[in-house]
């Protein structure tokens, strides 16, 4: 299990976007950490989604939690730069959608955020050998990406704890793990035991009936805490 705090980030892609600054301040007040903002272009991934303008108009709203940008495209790093400019706070791409992954995460230190690998289900754990030194944080895809509210895939178990194992090989303490896609109280516990610190979390929280998200935060927090 990971020694670092558990962290909520709240997925934006199940929030009412046309609310969107009030959606986060929302949910950042019912106790999540941070904000995950998924970028999709319709090429790397099958859907559309939203830019650093968008990112630039939270900051500007009043967000001042961090944004964690999740780049589904491709290229990356014409936005890496941009969405640096726009206020995110830390930046994850897909290997297989740079050419020079090296080079793209340096880009993203360079431009003042942290830096991070999104690895999808069959994706494998190689590409992170040789550039562990430059990644704050590696993102787990339990769900192929495009679309919230799908199934969790269950071998993301095993890939979390051989990337905690990894890790501890390696004797690094600070990268995070994060999980996401299909992330949801009932499987919360098994995959902070497998070694996630960081749940990245969007139609459990933001499909809530009631719209009054202290109630799921807590809960969440409980299961990850207990
Ligand atoms: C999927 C996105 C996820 C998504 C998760 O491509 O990267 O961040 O919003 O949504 P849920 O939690 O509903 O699976
Ligand atoms: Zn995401």
């Amino acid at each position: 299990m990971s020694k670092l705090t558990p962290l909520i980030s709240a997925s934006i892609l199940s929030a009412d976007f046309a609310r969107l600054g009030e959606e986060c301040t929302n949910v950042l007040q019912a106790g999540a950490d941070t904000i995950h903002f998924d970028v999709m272009d319709n090429h790397y991934v099958p859907n559309l989604t939203v830019g650093p303008l968008v990112c630039k108009s939270l900051r500007n709203f009043g967000v001042t939690a961090p944004i964690d940008v999740h780049l589904m495209t491709e290229p990356v790093d014409n936005l890496i730069v941009d969405f640096a400019k726009a206020g995110a706070t830390q930046i994850s791409f897909h290997p297989e959608a740079s050419k020079h992954v090296e080079r793209s995460l340096k880009l993203i230190q360079e431009s003042g955020c942290k830096a991070g690998l999104a690895l999808n289900p069959a994706t494998s754990l190689e590409c992170l050998e040789y550039v562990l030194d430059q990644l704050s944080f590696i993102l787990i895809m339990s769900v192929n990406p495009g679309f919230p509210g799908q199934k969790f895939i269950p071998s993301a178990l095993e890939k979390i704890k051989a990337t905690r194992s990894m890790l501890d090989h390696y004797k690094i303490k600070s990268t995070r793990i994060a999980v996401d896609g299909g992330v949801k109280i009932s499987n919360l516990s098994k995959i902070r035991k497998a070694g996630a610190d960081t749940f990245i979390m969007g139609s459990e929280i933001f499909e809530v009936t009631e719209k009054n998200y202290k109630t799921i935060v807590g809960k969440i927090r409980r299961t990850i805490t207990s």
